[in-house]
């Protein structure tokens, strides 16, 4: 038989030593943010129905999460705060009272485990009556009037000492408005984490049970993107970059692999993953079934985004994965 000339891939698979050892992507503790609920009251631990693994705590409880947390070799977290409903009002004057959940949360979390990242993000939408991110008139969300109620919340977070501010709302220039309140604070060495490209997405549903955000009224449609742009993404990103972001966030995750790629290769800025709440429950949904490996496809899952171009991941997998990188050590 004449010899055939190929080439020989499966070299480098042939035991999971030499896998190992050729593997482009790895996925390490420090690469995961981990997001954790704070809610009005005492000794709640509630999980979210459509999040197993995934609760509702109130501050008293928050040192055992946080030692969890911590001993799992966890970095970093990010804080959303869950009020009670009467407390909400029409310009979610809770987002930036001194003493609210994220505030009282972050100075707890600075005190007793001054190295974790407390990472707090910025929006009104838990806090305002009609569960919208911005200020409502005649049933619109008017953007500049929003600016200075979200300039208004980063600074009581950094007061609060939050290490990095997360604004998630999609106003148009949120990032200046927040550069600027943070810098006339004294705050200019806050870094922001922008929410820069954030579709308006089905797969949030859970998060909206978890952090009691819905809107009371229409849709995000006019403040978040559209699932079907991308080159927008472009023009968002660039943006956040000339207003002085730090990090740049694509949100959700999955369905957005492309436009965590062209970040990364068109930006210098850390890309950050957001595996959002409807990714995170569609795993658990399956893997309580019995249909799926949950280990083997989350880490595929978050593999799969840091090859995507992310630096960091946001996820409600976190603890999970730190463990199972524990184990193989
Ligand atoms: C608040 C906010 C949302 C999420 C993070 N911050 C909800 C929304 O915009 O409707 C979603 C997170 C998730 O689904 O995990 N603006």
């Amino acid at each position: 038989m004449k010899e055939l000339q190929f080439n020989r891939h499966r070299r480098l698979r042939s035991n999971a030593s030499m896998r190992a050892l050729v593997r482009e992507t790895h996925l390490h503790k420090e690469d995961l943010i981990y997001p954790i609920f704070i809610i009005d009251g005492e000794q709640v631990k509630n999980e979210v129905s459509s999040m197993p693994g995934v609760f509702q705590i109130s501050m008293d409880n928050l040192r055992t999460e946080m030692e969890e947390v911590t001993g799992l070799g966890i970095k970093s977290v990010i804080l959303f705060g869950v009020p009670h409903e009467h407390d909400k009002d029409e310009q979610g004057t809770g987002a930036f009272d001194h003493n609210g959940l994220v505030q009282q949360a972050t100075r707890f979390i600075k005190k007793e485990f001054p190295e974790v990242i407390v990472i707090a993000d910025t929006c009104l939408c838990e806090y305002t009556s009609h569960g919208h991110c911005g200020i409502v008139e005649d049933g619109k969300i008017l953007n500049d009037a929003s600016l200075d109620l979200l300039a208004k919340t980063a600074i009581s977070q950094a007061e609060a000492g939050a290490d990095i501010i997360a604004p998630s709302n999609m106003m148009d220039g949120f990032v200046t408005a927040i550069r600027a309140g943070l810098d006339e604070a004294g705050y200019v060495d806050i870094p922001i984490m922008s929410y820069a490209v954030k579709y308006s997405s089905a797969f949030y549903g859970p998060f909206r049970e978890a952090a009691n955000g819905a809107p009371q009224f229409g849709d995000r449609k006019t403040y978040q993107m559209d699932p079907g742009n991308r080159i927008e993404a472009f023009r968002e990103a660039e943006s956040d970059v000339v207003e002085g972001a730090d990090f740049l966030i694509v949100k959700p995750a999955l369905s957005y692999m492309d436009i965590i790629r062209d970040l990364k290769n068109n930006f210098t800025l850390p890309v950050v993953a957001y595996n959002v709440s409807g990714e995170y429950s569609m795993i658990k949904g399956a893997a309580l079934n019995g249909w799926i490996d949950e280990k083997a496809i989350v880490i595929e899952m978050l593999t799969g985004f840091k090859r995507a171009g992310a630096d960091l991941i946001i996820t409600y997998h976190a603890k999970d994965v730190a463990r199972w990188i524990n184990e193989e050590k």
